[in-house]
C-alpha cells in the first residue's frame, strides 16, 4: 500500500472541503483532499442558492468571489406570502446587508478550479474514503482506486464528508446527538423559464408551503413541501405546476409561476441534527458531516462556509507556532453559530409549512405569527438578521 504523509487530510469536495484546502493554501499550508465522487458529479450537484452576507464576504477575502459578484443575483428583500396576500421584508433597508443568489454548484466550480489552478491536491473519484487512529499523534485516511490502496498520514483529519459520510461515525462514542426529523420533504425543481419575481417568496398555504427561488434571468428554483413518503413519480410536470399555482395564490386566485421545461428534480427530507462536538482527538468536523438544518432558512451551507473559515485559521495557528487555543474552543465557537441557525431554521420551518396534525388553534397561531413578523419593524428585523447573516 502507498503511504503519503500531509498536515492537513480532507475528505470530501464540497463548498467545506474545497473552501478548507484553498484557505489552508492561502496560508501557505499543504493539505490532501480526497472526495468519493467524480468532479463532474460533484459540480453537477444541484442544492442551495442562498449565499448569506458574512458568507460572500468570506469566500471574496480568499479571492474566489470574483464569478458570484459578477453572476451572482443580489436580493435585498424577500416576500412571505399567506392568506392570499404578498409582504416584503426589506431586508437591505433593515439591515444594512444582502444576500446573493448563486448555486452552490457555482461555488463548487469555482473553488475547484482554482484549486487546480493553484496546483492544490485534490483527488476526485477516489470511492469513500476511511478514517483511522484519531485519537493517536497518526491519524489516517484510506480509500482504493481501481483495486489499488492507498494511504494518507496526517498530523490532523478534518471531515468535510457531509451527513453520510466517514466523518460522523469515526467520532464514536463520544458524539452526543440531537436530532430532529419532520414528516415532510422538498421537491425542488429547476426549469427554463424566467422568474416572475425579482426576489423570493416563501409562501404559506393551507395545502402546504412552497418557495419561488431562481439561478438567472432564464432559470427557475421552485420547491414544494410534499409529505416525505411521497415519490418523484408521483408528481408529473403538470400536478408540479398546478400545484405552485394554487400554493402561490393572492387574492383566492391562483398565481401561475412563468411555466418553462423542467431538467432536474429532485427530493430532500427535511431534518435537524447536530452532534457534539465536532473534535475528536485529531479528527475535526466541518459542514453538514457536523450539522444538518431543514433548508428553510438558507443556513447549511453557509453554516459549512464559517465553520472551515474557524478551522481554517486554528489549523494555521497550530501547524505554524503550536498555538493550540484555536483548535481547542473550535466546538464552542462553531457550536454557537451552529446552533442560533438550528434555532432560526426551526422557526422559519415551523412558521411557514404545513404540520398534518395542526388543529385549528395551530393554524391560527401560525397565521398571527406571520402577521406580527410582517407587521412590526423589530419582527421584521430579527428575521432579516438571521436571514442575511
Ligand atoms: P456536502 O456538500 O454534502 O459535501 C460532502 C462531500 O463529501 C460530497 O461531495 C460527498 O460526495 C463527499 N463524501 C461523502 N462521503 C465521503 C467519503 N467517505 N469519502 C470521501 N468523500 C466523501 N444551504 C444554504 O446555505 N442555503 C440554501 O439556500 C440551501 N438550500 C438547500 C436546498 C436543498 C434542497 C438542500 C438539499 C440543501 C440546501 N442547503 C442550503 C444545504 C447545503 O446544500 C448543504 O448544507 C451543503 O452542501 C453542505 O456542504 P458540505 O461541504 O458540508 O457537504
Ligand atoms: C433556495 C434554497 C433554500 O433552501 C432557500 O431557503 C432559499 C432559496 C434556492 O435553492 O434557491
Amino acid at each position: 500500500m502507498a503511504t503519503e504523509r500531509t498536515p492537513v487530510a480532507i475528505l470530501g469536495a464540497g463548498p467545506a472541503g474545497l473552501l478548507l484546502s484553498h484557505l489552508l493554501h492561502l496560508n501557505g499550508i499543504e493539505s490532501i483532499l480526497v472526495e468519493a465522487r467524480d468532479r463532474e458529479y460533484v459540480q453537477a450537484r444541484v442544492r442551495a442558492g442562498v449565499v448569506e452576507h458574512g458568507a460572500a464576504d468570506i469566500l471574496r477575502q480568499a479571492g474566489v468571489g470574483e464569478r458570484m459578484d459578477r453572476e451572482g443575483l443580489r436580493h435585498g428583500g424577500i416576500e412571505l406570502r399567506f392568506d392570499g396576500a404578498g409582504h416584503r421584508i426589506a431586508m437591505s433597508d433593515l439591515t444594512g446587508r444582502h444576500i446573493t443568489v448563486y448555486g452552490q454548484q457555482e461555488i463548487v466550480h469555482d473553488l475547484a478550479e482554482r484549486r487546480i489552478a493553484d496546483g492544490g491536491d485534490v483527488r476526485f473519484a477516489c470511492g469513500p474514503a476511511a478514517i483511522h487512529g484519531v485519537d493517536s499523534a497518526e491519524p489516517s485516511v484510506t480509500y482504493a482506486v481501481d483495486g489499488v490502496e492507498h494511504r494518507i498520514v496526517a498530523d490532523f483529519v478534518v471531515a468535510c464528508d457531509g451527513a453520510h459520510g466517514a466523518g460522523r461515525p469515526a467520532m464514536g462514542e463520544s458524539l452526543t446527538t440531537f436530532e430532529k426529523v419532520y414528516p415532510f420533504a422538498w421537491l425542488g425543481i429547476l426549469a427554463h423559464a424566467a422568474p416572475r419575481v425579482d426576489e423570493l417568496v416563501y409562501a404559506n398555504h393551507e395545502r402546504g408551503f412552497a418557495l419561488y427561488s431562481m439561478r438567472s434571468p432564464s432559470v427557475t428554483r421552485l420547491y414544494l413541501q410534499v409529505p416525505s413518503t411521497d415519490r418523484l413519480e408521483d408528481w408529473s410536470d403538470e400536478r408540479i405546476w398546478d400545484e405552485l399555482a394554487v400554493r402561490f395564490s393572492l387574492d383566492g386566485e391562483p398565481w401561475e409561476p412563468t411555466r418553462g421545461e423542467i431538467f432536474e428534480r429532485s427530493l430532500a427530507p427535511l431534518r435537524s441534527y447536530v452532534g457534539e462536538p465536532m473534535q475528536r482527538g485529531r479528527l475535526f468536523l466541518a459542514g453538514d458531516a457536523a450539522h444538518t438544518v431543514p433548508p428553510t432558512g438558507a443556513k447549511g451551507m453557509n453554516l459549512a462556509i464559517r465553520d472551515v473559515d474557524l478551522l481554517a485559521r486554528a489549523l494555521t495557528e497550530q501547524i505554524r507556532s503550536g498555538a493550540e487555543e484555536g483548535l481547542r474552543t473550535y466546538t464552542d465557537r462553531a457550536l454557537r453559530a451552529v446552533w442560533r441557525a438550528e434555532y432560526f431554521s426551526w422557526w422559519m420551518t415551523t412558521m411557514l409549512h404545513r404540520f398534518d396534525d395542526d388543529s385549528g388553534f395551530d393554524r391560527r397561531v401560525q397565521t398571527a405569527q406571520l402577521r406580527s413578523v410582517v407587521g412590526s419593524e423589530a419582527h421584521a428585523t430579527a428575521l432579516s438578521e438571521n436571514y442575511v447573516g
